[in-house]
């Protein structure tokens, strides 16, 4: 891939909504919580904006984006400039997160945690949460075990570090020290997809990135039985 990866490609696309499911699956799984207007709300790798910039529109919330990726943080800028919003839009890693312990009423993690170290990141999360506030977490998870070869070629396409069942996620999240653990029903194939998906090109992007978009393709089908995600939420 020359170096570059499955973030590379979602970035310089500058795809809204790069979760599975997308931006409907956002708006279903935000109405199903109850959220106060005013409450502080962290969009953990925010990519684009998009969900940051509906949490603020439609339910009157102070959003914070946090994101790594200087091409996602520029296109949330210009998304954020365009619609006016006052989202705090601050660079640096959830491994990491520049805020002070009990800061938020709500944590959004969508596919995020899939690709970074998840129980560093998480103890972040926790640390960051208000007593009482609620993560809600939009991740990839494997439906059954996969073979050393299988798992391999998943973890090197998307560049990640390790593949969690959905017991593996209940384990993790319980012993961070969250509560109330909970997955959402849903339509759990990935290639039911993300419908009408935005895009937001980077001017002059490698064309060996529709190489990646191809190759994730192909990953959903070959995987479609076992490559799946969850939509769980958690209390602290
Ligand atoms: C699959 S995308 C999802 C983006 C966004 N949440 C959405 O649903 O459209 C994963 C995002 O996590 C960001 N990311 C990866 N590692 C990160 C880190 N350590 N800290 C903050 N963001 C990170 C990537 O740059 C990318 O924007």
């Amino acid at each position: 891939m020359g170096g570059l990866t499955y973030l590379d490609f979602l970035a310089k696309f500058g795809i809204g909504g790069a979760h599975p499911g997308g931006f409907l699956l956002t708006k279903n799984i935000l109405a199903q919580e109850k959220i106060p207007s005013g409450s502080l709300i962290l969009d953990a790798g925010c990519g684009t904006g998009q969900t940051a910039a509906y949490l603020c529109q439609e339910y009157q919330t102070n959003v914070v984006g946090l994101e790594i990726n200087s091409i996602m943080v520029e296109k949330a800028k210009k998304r954020f400039q365009n619609l006016q919003l006052p989202i705090q839009l601050v660079q640096g890693s959830v491994e990491n997160i520049p805020f002070a312990d009990q800061t938020f009423d709500f944590i959004l993690s969508e596919s995020v945690l899939a690709f970074v170290n998840k129980p560093r990141t998480l103890r972040e999360f926790y640390r960051v949460l208000k007593k009482g506030g609620r993560l809600i977490a939009n991740e990839m998870t494997i439906n059954t075990p996969v073979s050393k070869a299988e798992e391999a070629e998943i973890k090197e396409f998307y560049a990640i570090d390790s593949l969690l069942l959905e017991h593996d996620w209940k384990t993790l999240l319980t012993e961070t020290g969250f509560q109330n653990f909970h997955i959402h029903s849903l339509k759990l194939d990935l290639l039911q997809g993300s419908p009408a998906q935005e895009f937001n090109f980077s001017q002059g992007f490698e064309p060996e990135l529709f190489n990646i978009l191809n190759q994730h393709g192909n990953m959903l089908v070959k995987y479609h039985d076992i490559l799946s995600h969850r939509v769980m939420t958690c209390t602290k």
